[in-house]
C-alpha cells in the first residue's frame, strides 16, 4: 500500500479538562479525533486528524442496521519524568485487521493506524493524566457507513480513533470482585465471531450482565456455547485460574478473544517460570479444586482494567470462596508488573512500551 500522510486541523477552542480525581471510563473525550474513509474503488483514503466532533451519515447506513463493525482499545500512561508511552499498540492493529477480516471489511494499513495513533497521541499529549492507575483510553474503530439496506458487505468505511482520559474500569480497582456462572445465555459459539472485537459481542452479553448485576455480581464467567461446560471469559476479560500450584487459562479455540493482556500475562508467567497451560477448563473442574482446597487464584484481564481478582464464584447454588476472597499472590505480582511496565516505573524485557 503506498505511504499516505496524515492531513491535521487543529481545534481553537480547546476542551475543559476534567479533573483527575472525576475520571471515569469512557465519559469525557479529548480535543482531536483521527478519521479516514473508504470508498470502493478508492481504497482508504485522506486520513486525517481534526477536531473532535458529531459525524454526519445516513440512518440507512449500515452500522445502524447490522453492525457491521469493529473496534479496539489501548492506553496511553504517562511516566514519571512526564513522558508518554504507549503498550504494546502494533497488536492492537494487527488485531483490528484479523477482527475486519471476519466481518469483511477491508484491511487498514498497520502502519498508518499505528502513525495515527501516535500522532493523535502527541497532539493531545495534555490530555494523558498523571495521577495514579489513570490514562489515556485510546478507542480506534470502524463503522459501515453506506446506506443501503440489504444484507451484504458496505461498499463504504470510516475508521475512526477517539481518545478519553480514564480512571480505574471498575470501581473495585484491583480488589475482587463477585462474579456468577453463567448458565442460560452464552457470549460465543466457534464458529461464530467471539475471536473478533466487534460490537454484537458485547450487545450480546448486556443481558446475562444485567441479570447478575440484579444479583448483587459484578459480572458472570461465560461457558462454552455448546456444552455449557467449559470457562471461555469473565465479563469482557480472558480469565486465569490457579489450581494446585500450576495457572490455567481457556486454550485460544475460536470463540475467545485473544487478548493482549492475556497474552502479556502467559509472558510474563513463562518468563517466571511459573507453570502455565493454555487449556480446556470446565466449572466441574474448578468445583472439585475448590472443594479439595486446590483453587488458589482466579482472575480476569483486559486493558481497562488490566487485572481484576475473583474472589468468589457463584455456581448452582455454591459460593466458591477463593483466597478467602482476596487478592492472590500471582494476580498482584502481574498487575503491578504490567502496570509498572505501562508507566516507566519498572525495566521492560519485552519491549512492549512504544
Ligand atoms: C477490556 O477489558 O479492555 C475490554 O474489552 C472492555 C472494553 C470493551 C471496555
Amino acid at each position: 500500500m503506498e505511504e499516505q500522510s496524515i492531513r491535521v486541523e487543529e481545534r481553537q477552542d480547546k476542551k475543559e479538562k476534567p479533573k483527575s480525581e472525576d475520571l471515569i471510563f469512557g465519559r469525557n473525550f479529548t480535543d482531536h479525533m483521527f478519521v479516514m474513509d473508504y470508498t470502493e474503488g478508492l481504497g482508504w483514503h485522506n486520513p486525517s486528524i481534526i477536531p473532535y466532533q458529531n459525524l454526519s451519515i445516513s440512518p440507512a447506513s449500515m452500522i445502524f442496521h447490522y453492525g457491521q463493525s469493529v473496534f479496539e482499545g489501548l492506553k496511553a500512561f504517562r511516566t514519571e519524568n512526564g513522558d508518554v508511552q504507549l503498550f504494546r499498540p502494533e497488536k492492537n492493529v494487527q488485531r483490528l485487521n484479523q477482527s475486519n477480516d471476519r466481518l469483511v471489511i477491508p484491511p487498514i494499513d498497520e502502519n498508518l493506524a499505528l502513525e495515527a495513533i501516535k500522532q493523535l497521541v502527541a497532539m493531545d499529549s495534555d490530555w494523558v493524566p498523571s495521577t495514579e492507575g489513570t490514562s489515556l483510553y485510546i478507542r480506534p474503530f470502524i463503522i459501515s457507513t453506506e446506506p443501503y439496506l440489504g444484507v451484504a458487505p458496505s461498499h463504504y468505511y470510516k475508521f475512526i480513533i477517539i481518545m478519553s482520559p480514564v480512571g480505574s474500569y471498575y470501581k473495585e480497582g484491583i480488589n475482587p470482585v463477585k462474579i456468577a456462572v453463567e448458565n442460560q445465555y452464552v457470549r460465543a459459539v466457534k464458529g461464530g465471531t467471539g475471536e473478533a472485537k466487534t460490537g454484537g459481542n458485547y450487545a450480546s452479553s448486556l443481558k446475562a450482565q444485567e441479570l447478575c448485576e440484579k444479583e448483587g455480581y459484578s459480572q458472570v464467567l461465560w461457558l462454552d456455547g455448546v456444552e455449557k461446560k467449559y470457562i471461555e471469559e469473565v465479563g469482557s476479560m480472558n480469565v486465569f485460574f490457579k489450581i494446585n500450584g500450576e495457572v490455567v487459562t481457556p486454550a485460544l479455540n475460536g470463540s475467545i478473544l485473544p487478548g493482549i493482556t492475556r497474552d502479556s500475562v502467559i509472558q510474563l508467567l513463562k518468563h517466571w517460570d511459573i507453570p502455565l497451560v493454555e487449556r480446556r477448563v470446565s466449572i466441574k473442574e474448578l468445583y472439585e479444586a475448590h472443594q479439595n482446597g486446590t483453587l488458589e487464584e482466579a482472575f480476569g484481564s483486559g486493558t481497562a482494567a488490566v487485572i481484576s481478582p475473583i474472589g468468589e464464584l457463584y455456581w448452582e447454588g455454591h459460593h466458591l470462596v477463593i483466597n478467602e476472597g482476596k487478592t492472590g499472590d500471582i494476580s498482584k505480582k502481574v498487575y503491578d508488573t504490567i502496570t509498572g511496565i505501562q508507566y516507566g516505573k519498572m525495566e521492560d524485557p519485552f519491549d512492549w512500551t512504544v
